[in-house]
């Protein structure tokens, strides 16, 4: 595991920026797994400046989402295709059809779960995955448990993360219940990760996941496995963790 120390998120988000660009200088029409959230705002945000600036090139670029709402369709303003839309893809020269994510409003999520690893596998899979943690230290919608589920499958929430998630809705009644999220297997098999983490909300998760054992409680430990995993955190995620004190 890399450590990649920043000293606020925006600088956070500007390393992790940095990454991906050098990904898709590298390999054109590299496959990016993308993260929603609010964590990945700033890096989204320099993607941009950077395609603006002339610096990047996203006509080939392939893209593989997470996760999604159970429910959700793409024109609900809480959806992650309505948040990758509009915090992202309309602003850069990506291919909307080179851009997947789960369909929250099948009439069939188990089928959906199976054609997204189907998908991904078709893709050659993940190139660069770019993760942000969940308080309860969940990655994509992989919720702490007895075990590691390996394939895309429908995920019901835990109350913590209703809860973490219910700024962005009306009321936490309104939180989606369910989710469509890309498993451990796909997660894995990236050839890098990268997971930014900001803020003290984050620092315990941080700390369990990076500095404690491998556990299925604790579902971003698993990345401690990864060859090739960079952690790009702020001053306050690694408050807690031992090199910080
Ligand atoms: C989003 C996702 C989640 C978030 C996590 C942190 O696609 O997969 O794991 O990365 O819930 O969310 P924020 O960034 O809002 O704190």
């Amino acid at each position: 595991m890399k450590v990649i120390r920043a000293k606020d998120s925006c600088e956070a988000g500007a390393f992790a920026a940095e990454l991906i660009a050098a990904q898709v200088k590298q390999k054109p029409d590299c496959v990016l797994g993308l993260a929603t959230g609010s964590t990945p705002l700033d890096t989204y945000a320099q993607l941009i400046a950077a395609y603006r600036a002339g610096e990047l090139d996203f006509s080939c670029v392939r893209t593989v989402n997470l996760d999604e709402y159970v429910g959700l369709g793409p024109d609900h303003d809480q959806s992650y295709a309505w948040f990758m839309r509009h915090n992202l893809f309309e602003f850069i020269n990506i291919d909307p059809h080179n851009t997947h994510i789960p369909d929250g409003i099948t009439a069939d999520p188990d089928a959906e779960c199976q054609r997204y690893d189907a998908l991904i596998a078709s893709l050659g899979g993940v190139d660069l995955q770019l993760l942000g943690i969940g308080p309860n230290a969940h990655i994509g919608f992989n919720e702490p448990g007895d075990a590691f589920i390996p394939e895309t499958h429908v995920v019901k929430l835990t109350d913590s993360t209703i809860a973490a998630n219910a700024r962005f809705f009306a009321s936490v009644d309104q939180v989606p219940r369910q989710a469509i999220t890309m498993g451990i297997r796909a997660i894995l098999q990236a050839r890098k990760v990268v997971l930014i983490a900001t803020g003290t909300g984050k620092a315990k998760a941080v700390c369990d996941a990076f500095w404690g054992p491998v556990t299925p409680l604790v579902p971003a430990s698993i990345l401690q496995l990864h060859p090739d995993f960079t952690l790009v955190a702020d001053e306050d995620a690694l408050s807690l963790t031992p090199s910080s004190n």
